[in-house]
């Protein structure tokens, strides 16, 4: 999920980036926490050792399902998020 265990924000706050410079490892926004891409776990920054919560995926008919995650209605997405953070819009595409 992207949410870090440090202090609950979304990873690409700020930039907008997931990953490191290399992109070998995930990385917090706020304060550069650095996590594992295959295990979620952290190993440097101020969360380290703990891990990112892992999502189900399903890929149906060629497209890849987020399962058992509540998605916001577009009018109370403004609501949640601060101005100054930057999220990640997710659009479904009923057919
Ligand atoms: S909020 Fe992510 S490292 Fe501090």
């Amino acid at each position: 999920m992207n949410r870090c265990p440090h202090d609950g924000v979304c990873l690409n706050i700020g930039s907008g980036e997931f990953f490191s410079a290399d992109h070998t490892f995930l990385r917090c926004g706020r304060h550069g926490a650095r996590f594992e891409i295959e295990t979620g776990v952290c190993i440097e920054g101020p969360c380290n050792g703990q891990a990112l919560e892992p999502v189900a995926l399903a890929v149906i008919e060629g497209d890849v399902c987020l399962c058992g995650v509540e998605l916001l209605e577009e009018d109370r997405a403004s609501e949640r998020f601060e101005d100054s953070e930057e999220t990640m819009d997710i659009t479904i595409h009923p057919d």
